[in-house]
């Protein structure tokens, strides 16, 4: 035991070393879509012809959407040292938890990143809850999206009872040590912290980077001036103001590159002597005043300018893992940096897309939107720690969901746990999404069974697994229905509510065939992902106001990648409270007769994805 550990061993953290902490598990990455480019593997896509009869809302870009593995684990010993050109990049948005997602970006991007800002959650749970607004006008709402159970849990592992400090420090140095991996020589990372678990993070940043390449704590002004009351009666006696943002380097390797430039006061406080090299960044707030999204804790562009200027360069890479509304990845875009971001929750990745989509830039910087491959966390803790306690409680937990589901549990495979009619079922874990891969894999049991009905009971899903659900159907001729498992089951709830369908749009479609022309209207859509939608009144909702963004391609194909030639979304309004809807209408001109396959991608409010996809004949 070395001194440090000694130490240490006083607080009330304590420190998983060796082995143990490699446990988790390496998963791959799957591309999704949101390669915003005119060139696809080499050719290039022909531009679309505008439609006129579109609102003018309806915006026009090439965008393209492929399915296929990010190799990430293969390490190209040739590009490694040259590292990769900027015109092969793509910029990367990830959405799973970063423990995975930082592992399995190991074997391509250890010793690659210049700087990581991160942000993490503050045990504040200002983040968990997001008040969104349905709806303009007088009829506006607010629905209060709780997290989502795959959030819950992970939370659960960062704030578990009853003692924070400890499960809070093993979840950060797990995090904390990829990163140190993931960064180059001469990199930086920049963690900011409040006053609830500032001190454990430094002490633990101590341990990983060195103590002598701690390079200085910023101070950061949350706000000009305190949000609310609130905060004054829940600290009780002072407005907390600040925020701790700790920088180290990786190795002394590491230079500043550029020159923090703060803004000359016009009165200023003779007693505060302030240069433009010191730690105190008063002069900037830490979080947005004037917000680009409906993210309750955008940081400022100012603080996210100013280190993405002070630690790394054009061309560089800058990643953050706990991404949120996206000002990393919008910031190191504007500063002509590389950028890879990652959220584990659903709602912040589609917020990051929309604020990427409609940046400048977008066109000229293609970025990719990936996804874990299937958690399948149960088999690799079968593989870790007892067997047959874990085994005994995973077939409790598949019984208990069919229980409430009216089927019956079945032994014996691997991803089928149930019946009920002429279905098999297959059920997702508590803390992973279905995606396609776990589906297919059900599916090839199913085979084997004779059987074509298959039924999926999921917490949460594989972005635009609808999609699948289509291809599935029509190349296997297997029967996917697709169902949540109610989160009132996760909180023992005696409320019972049925296994709803993802959500799905009805919409119409209206030809003419002289010219060529198709049009959608959107109906009515149906979401019932989320827990807080059943307080809603529905009749004093119009449906397509929980619509957030949709794209839709005109004529795609299998072999092809999906192009979003027309999309729209709902944005933040001149006035700033006014949010203005996703437009929902769309028509477009085919030029050439033939047959043509549409598909429609639709993104409700809480970040849940939905696709619909058809066939067209113009003679
Ligand atoms: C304080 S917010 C970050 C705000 C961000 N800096 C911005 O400018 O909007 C923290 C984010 O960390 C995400 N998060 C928490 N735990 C995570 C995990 N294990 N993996 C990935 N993201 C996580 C949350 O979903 C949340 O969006």
């Amino acid at each position: 035991m070395n001194w440090r550990e000694t130490q240490l061993s006083d607080f009330p953290i304590t420190f998983d070393w060796g082995k143990k902490n490699r446990d988790f598990p390496c998963l791959k990455l799957q591309i999704l879509e949101n390669y915003l480019s005119d060139k696809v593997n080499g050719t290039t896509k022909i531009p679309r012809q505008s439609s006129s009869s579109a609102k003018k809302k309806v915006k026009k870009l090439k965008a393209t959407t492929l399915m296929k593995f990010l190799d990430t684990q293969k390490e190209n010993k040739d590009t490694k040292d040259k590292e990769e050109s900027r015109e092969d990049w793509k910029n990367l948005l990830i959405w799973g938890d970063n423990l995975y997602i930082m592992n399995s970006l190991l074997g391509k991007f250890a010793n690659s990143i210049q700087l990581v800002y991160i942000d993490p959650p503050f045990y504040t749970g200002s983040n968990e809850y997001i008040d969104i607004p349905i709806g303009v006008g007088k009829k506006r709402k607010t629905v209060e999206q709780t997290p989502s159970p795959i959030k819950e849990v992970a939370y659960q592992n960062i704030w578990s009872e009853p003692n924070h400090a400890k499960t809070f420090s093993r979840w950060f140095y797990q995090r904390a040590r990829l990163i140190h991996k993931l960064l180059k020589r001469e990199g930086f990372i920049a963690v900011r912290f409040d006053y609830h678990y500032g001190h454990y993070a430094k002490v633990i940043l101590d341990q990983i980077f060195g103590e002598s390449n701690f390079l200085t704590e910023f101070l950061i002004r949350r706000m000009y001036k305190p949000v609310s009351n609130k905060a004054l009666e829940y600290q009780q006696h002072l407005i907390i103001q600040s925020d701790s943002l700790f920088l180290y380097r990786k190795t002394p390797d590491a230079k500043y590159i550029g020159k923090v430039k703060k803004k000359k006061r016009s009165n200023p406080d003779p007693i505060e002597h302030e240069s433009n090299d010191d730690n105190v960044w008063m002069d900037i707030v830490g979080y947005e005043k004037r917000k680009k999204t409906l993210y309750p804790t955008e940081n400022s562009i100012k603080l996210l300018k100013r280190i993405i200027s002070l630690c790394s360069k054009p061309d560089d890479i800058v990643a953050d893992f706990f991404c949120g509304s996206g000002t990393t990845t919008a910031v190191a875009q504007e500063l002509d940096r590389r950028w890879i971001g990652a959220d584990l929750s659903r709602y912040s990745v589609n917020e990051i897309r929309k604020r990427m989509l409609l940046n400048k830039d977008s066109a000229k910087y293609p970025f990719q939107l990936l996804n874990l491959e299937m958690y399948n966390k149960h088999l690799m803790y079968l593989r870790l720690k007892k067997k047959e306690l874990i085994a005994e409680s995973q077939k409790n937990y598949y019984k208990f969901i069919l229980k409430k589901f009216g089927g019956n549990y079945v032994d014996g495979f691997d991803h089928l746990q149930g019946e009920k009619g002429d279905a098999y079922i297959h059920i997702g874990d508590i803390d992973s999404i279905i995606s396609p891969i776990g589906i297919q894999k059900a599916i090839d049991e199913l085979k084997l069974q004779d059987k074509n009905k298959l039924v999926i009971l999921g917490w949460d899903y594989f972005m635009e697994v609808n999609f699948f659900k289509r291809l599935f159907q029509e190349d296997q001729k297997i029967d996917v229905d697709l169902r949540l498992i109610p989160q009132s089951l996760l909180n023992n709830s005696s409320d019972e509510r049925p296994f709803p369908e993802l959500p799905f749009l009805e919409f119409s479609q209206t030809v003419d065939p002289k010219g060529r022309t198709l049009t959608l209207e959107f109906d009515k859509f149906f979401t019932d992902y989320h827990t807080n939608m059943y307080e809603l009144d529905m009749n004093q909702i119009n449906s397509l106001d929980l619509i957030d963004f949709w794209a839709v391609d005109w004529d795609y194909s299998e072999k092809d990648l999906f192009v979003a030639h027309d999309y729209s979304f709902r944005e933040i309004g001149a006035g700033r409270k006014i949010i203005e809807a996703a437009d929902t209408k769309c028509s477009h001109k085919y030029d050439e007769p033939g047959n043509h396959t549409i598909v429609l991608t639709i993104v409700d409010i809480f970040g849940n994805e939905t696709s619909e996809y058809f066939n067209l004949l113009f003679r």
